[in-house]
């Protein structure tokens, strides 16, 4: 069995999974004090981390009817991420991996995330979707399409040139008075709302309208994505909006916003299909847990893998999927890993 922890951000998290993917335990405890500052504040969430690490590990190995002497591994996110969040759970993890002079695994957050597609989830119903396939990973800090051929890497075929998916939601969530993180709430304000009121940069009514200019068009048919232009969009509107309407436009404002960067998501997904002649699909990141998304991807024509909603937003398990693939050290040779806030491992 492997145990896995991811604390890269808010997210308290431990996992246990078998050694063929199949989830056991998948503990997630999400901080709730960073809400009134409106974004997640650093120092407070290592030191909520620092609290709750013992305890959701000890909930992992419960709810996985194993104890510590069951591991055959250990995992733990090494980056990116909040670098005093990530190093309380590498230190918790390594420091467990130590004790017992077990190989331990570090990994990448973003790998993770395409990992959570090689599970099996609980009692087997659904099985785990294999290489080589195209992923989408739209995160609060990351937004990619990569192409990937095997279990441990990927390629990158475009990213975003500015604000992450998530990001945009939240930006555009705090700008309509919704709380931190806004995605989610974001979704549940547009349901109600109709998502052709407003029309966006990157929505399919902007879109039909044409680019505006070489270097756009050049932009527009790429596979990068874009959000800041929206964010800015979105302020103006709202800036513009005749005193106290506010409320009555609030979920029209909300389902525009959001059907504009789900468009810009499909849109691109479906290029970078076309471009590669893949024919399989599948998701990761928080932004994935979106119900619009998931719908709209469900409808390519190809094979498409979703993973269930708690395998999109921060978790374990998909650290502990993403070790099963990776480099193993054996002890003591991860004593002196260190963490890294951004890029890639400095190994
Ligand atoms: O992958 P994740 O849990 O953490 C990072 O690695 O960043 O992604 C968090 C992001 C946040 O921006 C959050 O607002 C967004 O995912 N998110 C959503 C939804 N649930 C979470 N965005 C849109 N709709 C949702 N239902
Ligand atoms: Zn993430």
């Amino acid at each position: 069995m492997i145990l896995a922890i991811e604390t890269s951000c808010d997210d308290t998290c431990a996992a246990v999974i078998e050694n063929d993917g199949q989830i056991r335990s998948n503990v997630i405890s999400s901080q709730e004090s960073h809400g009134r500052f409106g974004g997640v504040v650093p120092e407070i969430a290592s030191r909520q981390h620092l609290e709750l690490i013992n305890l959701v590990i000890e909930q992992a190995l419960g709810q996985a009817a194993a104890t510590l002497d069951d591991l055959e591994l250990l995992a733990a996110t090494q980056g990116p991420g909040l670098i005093g969040a990530l190093l309380v759970g590498l230190s918790t993890a390594k420091a467990l991996a130590a004790a017992r002079e077990l190989p331990f695994a570090a990994v990448d957050h973003l790998q993770g995330h395409v990992a959570a597609n090689f599970l099996k989830t609980a009692g087997g119903e659904r099985g785990a979707f294999e290489p080589p396939f195209l992923c989408l990973i739209a995160s609060g800090g990351h937004t990619l399409l990569a192409s990937v051929a095997k279990h441990d890497g990927y390629e990158v075929l475009g990213r975003t040139l500015d604000d992450a998916a998530g990001e945009a939601f939240d930006k555009g969530a705090r700008m309509l008075g919704l709380g931190y993180p806004g995605g989610a709430a974001l979704e549940r304000l547009g349901a109600s709302g109709d998502p052709g009121a407003f029309s966006f940069p990157g929505s399919a009514t902007e879109r039909a309208r044409g680019g505006r200019g070489a270097q756009h068009r050049a932009f527009a048919e790429g596979l990068d994505f874009s959000f800041a232009g929206l964010k800015t969009a979105l302020l103006y509107t709202l800036r513009d909006l005749p005193e106290g309407e506010l409320p009555a436009r609030a979920a029209d404002l909300a389902a525009s916003y959001q059907a504009a960067i789900v468009e810009t998501l499909v849109t691109r997904t479906e290029r970078a299909l076309e471009r590669t002649g893949s024919e399989r699909l599948a998701v990761g990141g928080g932004v994935a847990a979106n119900g619009e998304l998931r719908r709209r991807l469900g409808e390519l024509p190809v094979s498409v893998h979703i993973p269930d909603r708690l395998l999109c937003t921060d978790n374990a398990a998909m650290i502990a999927s993403a070790a099963r693939f990776g480099e193993r050290l054996a002890y003591p040779a991860y004593l002196g890993l260190d963490a890294y806030a951004s890029g890639e491992s400095p190994r």
